[in-house]
């Protein structure tokens, strides 16, 4: 098929490339020049594990084009449009910022194809859609919803091997399209109206960070009672009802999803119609679960008359580039308010606040080495190195 894809981010250009290398011809559109400039160039613009490869694969590359303007694509030939800009939270209204959505959707708009599948793959609260082709003159029951659950680190596998496909919309013959799009997937597809697609991506960003908080607590008490935290958690895990599975203790959740699906969770329902105690307390726990974990560090640090404390892990997990909502920065500036001496290692990111080997390896006093989330084998075996030289203690607030 011949798929426009809006937005080149994680989302986007993942599906782009999953799609173009699947025999579809994938056009990118996204407003950032630098970002089409670089995939032009046969250059990646974030971190994530095998995209390279099938990005820079012959075949792949010819069926793809990029581009920031909306009229250089033949909309009349294209099947499939997929919107995957970017849906944050406004921080002055509290509430989702559509204006991404907006513009792209008002562009979307003037095109002149009534056979289009206008597709939004961006995660958006119920009701919001609606507000946004309000705004721009469009009726919102030609569009179908396609909510994305790819994780970033793991995005490529997710984007061959889903779970689960969600269609939503009330057009069946555009929900056809899609099907047919996803016909060679092995995967149970459900295709439902566009109220439950938004609500299933939203309850399992909900779901899981209830299940990490539900861990991080369960944590916290263990602690407190003196028991053996792996022992206990495997107990409990091996409960089928339970399971072992994404059951493990971190510093905190984070990321670009979790901290905002969560607030516009917590949004778009009147608290006063309809009380949901633990839904609305998620953010909570997790924010005490940042103080916690940098208590411990805080703790250990003075306990061992130590010279200063280094963060190993910017992001907000493992295999990722993706800064957005990283414990690591929340854990940081906790820290830096009463310990001098806090830096940040990692390999993969370059920033100027974050070193690298060779300062690790100019250190000649003991340190706090604290292992935010696992790291690649080769980068631990430096890492326990400069550990040993330097007489240096670890602490791990996670496990597996
Ligand atoms: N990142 C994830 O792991 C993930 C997973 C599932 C769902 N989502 C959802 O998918 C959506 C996209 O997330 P992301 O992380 O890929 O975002 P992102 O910020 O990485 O990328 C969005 C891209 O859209 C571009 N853009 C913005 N407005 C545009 C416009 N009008 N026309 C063309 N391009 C435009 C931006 O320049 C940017 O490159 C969000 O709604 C997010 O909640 C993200």
């Amino acid at each position: 098929m011949n798929i426009v894809i809006i937005g080149t981010g994680y989302v986007g250009l993942v599906t782009g490339v999953g799609l173009a290398n699947l025999g579809n011809s994938v056009d990118f559109i996204d407003l950032d020049k630098n970002k089409i400039e670089n995939l032009s160039s046969k250059k990646i613009t974030f971190y994530e594990p095998g995209l390279e490869e099938y990005f820079n694969n012959d075949d792949t590359f010819k069926r793809m084009s990029f581009s920031s303007d909306y009229t250089s694509i033949e909309w009349e030939n294209i099947d499939i449009v997929f919107v995957c800009v970017q849906t944050p939270n406004n921080i002055e209204t509290n509430s989702v910022d559509t204006k991404f959505l907006e513009s792209a959707i008002k562009e979307i708009n003037n095109v002149n194809n009534d056979d289009l599948v206008i597709t939004v793959k961006s995660t958006i609260p119920p009701y919001e859609i609606e507000k946004v082709c309000e705004n721009v003159g469009m009726d919102s029951s030609k569009l179908t919803f396609n909510p994305e659950f790819l994780r970033e680190g793991t995005a490529v596998e997710d984007f061959f091997k889903p779970d689960r496909i969600i269609l939503g919309g009330a057009d069946k013959e555009k929900l056809n399209k899609l099907i047919e799009l996803y016909s060679e997937f092995e995967c149970e597809i459900i295709t439902t109206d566009s109220v439950s697609s938004q609500l299933i991506k939203y309850l399992a960003n909900t779901y899981l960070p209830l299940r990490l908080s539900f861990v991080n607590e369960a944590t916290r008490l263990i602690d407190y009672s003196g028991g053996n935290l792996d022992d206990v958690l495997k107990g409990v895990g091996l409960d089928n009802r339970i399971g072992q599975h994404y059951f493990r203790p971190s510093p905190a959740w984070g990321g670009s999803c979790f901290p905002k699906d969560l607030v516009e969770v917590n949004n778009f329902y009147d608290h006063e119609k309809l009380n949901l105690p633990l839904i609305s307390n998620i953010i909570n726990s997790n924010d005490i679960h940042v103080d916690w974990t940098s208590q411990n560090i805080r703790d250990l640090y003075e306990s061992k008359n130590l010279e200063g404390v280094i963060l190993i892990g910017a992001a907000f997990k493992e295999d990722t580039d993706d800064l957005r909502n990283s414990p690591t920065t929340e854990v940081f500036k906790n820290l830096k308010s009463s310990i001098e001496n806090v830096i940040i290692f990692d390999e993969i990111i370059n920033n100027e606040d974050i070193v690298k080997f060779d300062y690790l390896e100019s250190l000649n006093s003991s340190h706090l080495f604290v292992l935010m989330y696992p790291v690649k084998e080769s980068t631990l075996d430096g890492l326990n190195k400069v550990i040993e030289e330097t007489n240096s203690i670890t602490y791990i607030p996670w496990s597996l």
